[in-house]
């Protein structure tokens, strides 16, 4: 690709005076103060305090529950069991669609007979206090018959495995095919077959579920809380039996999402209690409830079998993925999916077979995580590169320098991404900045570096018809409202908003408030997943900014005399290009309309591009808007006696497409390297028989700022995404390649893989003592 093709520099009459500005959030000064309100932090007259009995074995039938003692509990406002609801289950609906089909996932809103994992929901209690809560949840008596459970889907699979979903536990199940992979392998000079292995993982946000619930006036039943997506106010009302229109729910700036504030959470629960009682109800989880009481990332199995010739050329490629789905649906069918799509990575493979199934077992329910199965994948494809290369004797660079993906090649669906592919400059400019090795400190420590590169999506499934909406206002004083329902997760998508609509309408940040995430009087702008809020809501602002814009600017042109094109608006001044004595205050342009009455406010509705679904038999077409494109380079000292491995240098390149605000993209930059490094080295959920043992921050162990090295930012822009001006999404990019370049570091380092992630001290150690072990067995002598 040339430069002129992607990536020249924006042409002479667009000239960003606000975005691409690392300008302070609007959403900063109140975090940084401690001012801003939190859903926890909202309380309201004569409130209830909510307590979740969980069940206390994974797989088993309910032969008893006796809630008398703690409905006699004085304190006690209300108590329910299952057989307390109607027969409606709390189906996942496909996040924020209006009207999509929902999944058919059965999942019970309390245990009505049978329990599937450990810590499903057996009882609410709503209380005068959060100790009686506590106290009464101790007051319930239950029996669970402990039922056959499963625990591995390898194991779920097998004639007669205990069934825990549908009639086989196979849950969702997606093929691609293209090209003849089997002969593309048979005419390989060589085929590396290997299995990857990638873990649970937590999303760990630091506020847990917590939300307010309440009736007003008009029988709506409001729910202040933490959540990416406002829409569930849909599964919510049909949960509850109530209309659409008569669940509101209010969100607040949100303490982390991750994924894990995708699903409903807390909602129905509140949502009962209030209805039953009257009262307003509270329902904080702790972090045990946290750790229980959502769906983790999917634990993968990806085997991997690549066929290469001599040159390196990649001729074909088949991989079987086997998606942990726990014991209910949620989002793995799509999990599953976006992995398939991305299994070949950033790479040209025209012979491709990918088979992958989603199992359900006895596990914790698994369900959206950044990364969102395109983070699996690449933990995958990427050690595979590194192990081919080392298989055919090629430097691991120069092996992905030949197959990488180029601007206007196919991807696995076959799909063209309309935007520029540049995982291969980004791969080149994250290895060069490794600069030169660091030299180890004692004979013990090893020194490594690897390399990983992605592709992932931006935007929704495009077969899901995905919209968002978004309200520009013009003040008479000049000043700047925006509405919209994206929720904000921390990453900066309402101040991101305010950039693009206070770029577009010539004035500053300081100029603009923007009022966000609730579900009936904010127009709905989708759910904050699947890194589309920029792009999707950024882009109906920017329709909604530019419409305001032309009419303001027919009006000015008309002031002076000069043609709307000829116009500029820059720092809360309106001018003749050209002609600096033709100006004006934007204040002043704004009362002349304002006193016309010229509208001064649009509400835009942005669209994706609308596919049908991939083909069934062979998962060609377009799954996805776009893709993002980049690399991580990692650079680990490992110790060969205890196994303990230091990341030393992390780097981070990729093409953004045009930052909005590049302080906040290096924020989530940041965020992905750390994610990305607890995945590939410390966080363990462990599991035994479905019960989480690790439930605390002391077990699972997330790096700190200790264990962090400072993460090297390398920004390329492109300017050729869908987003606005050019912008692509980085907020799951930003953690796909971090974990298989610490593991390609490590492998590097000793000289051998551990192909099972967290690659904990005792694996190290455990593999490099096989490895030592196999040699000596096929010494000489
Ligand atoms: Mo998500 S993993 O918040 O789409």
């Amino acid at each position: 690709m040339s430069d002129s093709e992607f990536g020249a520099p924006p042409s002479a009459n667009v000239r960003f005076t606000q975005i691409g500005k690392a300008l302070p959030r609007t959403d900063a000064a109140g975090k940084a103060q401690g001012r801003t309100p939190y859903a926890g932090d909202y309380i309201m007259p004569g409130m209830l305090h909510a307590k979740v009995v969980r069940a206390d074995r994974a797989s088993a039938r309910l032969k008893s529950l006796d809630v008398s003692k703690a409905r006699a509990l004085p304190g006690v406002a209300c108590v329910i069991t299952g057989a307390d609801l109607p027969d409606r289950t709390a189906s996942t609906d496909i996040p924020g669609q209006t009207g999509q089909k929902r999944l058919d996932t059965g999942q019970q809103i309390l245990v009505k007979e049978r329990v599937r994992y450990y810590g499903e929901p057996l009882v609410l209690i709503a209380a005068e206090s959060r100790d009686v809560a506590a106290q009464a949840a101790a007051l319930v008596e239950w029996e669970l018959e402990p039922l056959p459970g499963v625990y591995d889907p390898l194991e779920a699979l097998k004639p007669g495995a205990p069934i825990v979903q549908g009639t086989d536990n196979v849950v969702a199940e997606h093929r691609i095919r293209k090209g003849d992979v089997e002969g593309a392998l048979a005419e390989a000079d060589f085929v590396i077959e290997n299995t990857y292995l990638t873990p649970f993982q937590e999303h760990a946000f630091l506020e847990p579920e917590v939300g307010l619930a309440w009736v007003d006036e008009n029988g709506v039943v409001n729910i202040r809380m933490a959540t990416q997506v406002i829409e569930h106010f849909r599964p919510i009302a049909d949960a509850i039996g109530v209309p659409h229109n008569k669940v509101r729910i209010r969100g607040a700036l949100v303490g982390g999402g991750f994924g894990g504030k995708e699903d409903v959470t807390v909602e129905i629960y509140l949502a009962l209690l209030t209805l039953h009682t009257g009262r307003p109800v509270r329902l904080e989880y702790s972090r045990e409830d946290s750790f229980l009481g959502h769906g983790k990332r999917h634990p993968f199995q990806l085997t991997y079998r690549t066929g290469v010739k001599k040159d390196g050329r990649i001729t074909g490629l088949d991989v079987q993925i086997l998606a942990d789905a726990g014991a209910y649906v949620f989002l793995s069918p799509y999990v599953l999916l976006y992995a398939a799509v991305a299994a070949p990575g950033p790479y040209r493979i025209d012979n491709l077979h990918v088979h992958g199934r989603a199992v359900a077992t006895n596990n914790m329910f698994t369900s959206a995580f950044r990364g969102f199965g395109g983070m699996q994948a690449c933990a995958a494809y990427e050690q595979q590169m590194d192990e081919v290369a080392k298989a055919i004797g090629m430097d691991r660079m120069e092996l992905r320098r030949r197959n990488f993906l180029k601007t206007g090649d196919p991807i696995s669906t076959g799909f063209v991404p309309p935007s520029a592919i540049w995982a291969d400059r980004c791969a080149e400019e994250a290895w060069a900045a490794l600069g030169e090795p660091t030299q180890p400190s004692a004979p013990h420590i090893r020194i490594g570096r690897g390399i990983a590169a992605y592709q992932q999506s931006y935007g929704r499934l495009t077969f899901l018809h995905d919209t968002s909406e978004c309200w520009v206002g013009v003040e008479v004083d000049g000043t700047v409202i925006v509405r919209s329902g994206v929720t904000d997760i921390g990453a900066g998508q309402i101040s991101a908003l305010g950039q693009i609509a206070v770029e577009v309408l010539g004035v500053t940040l300081d100029d603009v408030v923007i009022y966000n995430s609730d579900s009936a009087v904010t127009p709905l702008a989708g759910t904050t997943t699947a890194t589309r809020a920029l792009y999707m809501t950024g882009n109906a602002c920017k329709q909604a900014a530019e419409a305001v814009r032309a009419r303001l600017v027919a009006r000015a042109a008309q002031e002076f005399g000069v043609a709307p094109d000829e116009i500029g608006m820059e720092f809360n001044r309106v001018f003749a290009i050209d002609q600096p004595d033709k100006s004006m205050a934007f204040v002043e342009l704004v009362k002349i309309c304002a006193s016309e009455g010229i509208h001064r406010s649009e509400l835009a509705m942005f669209r994706a591009p609308f596919t049908d679904r991939l083909d069934p038999e062979t998962g060609q077409g377009q799954a996805h808007p776009d893709y993002t494109y980049g690399a991580h380079a990692i650079e680990v000292a490992v110790d060969i006696e205890t196994g303990e491995i230091t990341v030393l240098k992390s780097i981070a390149a990729h093409d953004i497409g045009q930052c909005i605000n590049p302080a906040a993209v290096e924020g989530q930059i940041e965020g992905g390297a750390q994610n990305g490094q607890g995945y590939a080295l410390s966080e363990e959920m462990l599991y035994r028989e479905g019960k989480l043992v690790t439930p605390s921050f002391s077990e699972y162990l997330m790096p700190t700022s200790m264990d962090m090295p400072k993460v090297q930012c390398i920004l390329l822009e492109s300017r050729s995404g869908l987003g606005p001006f050019g912008a692509k999404g980085v907020g799951e990019p930003a953690i796909t390649p971090v974990a298989p370049a610490i593991a390609n570091a490590v492998a590097d380092a000793i000289g051998t893989r551990v192909f099972e992630m967290p690659i904990t001290p005792e694996r190290v150690v455990r593999a490099i003592r096989e490895t030592d072990e196999a040699a000596a067995r096929t010494a000489p002598g």
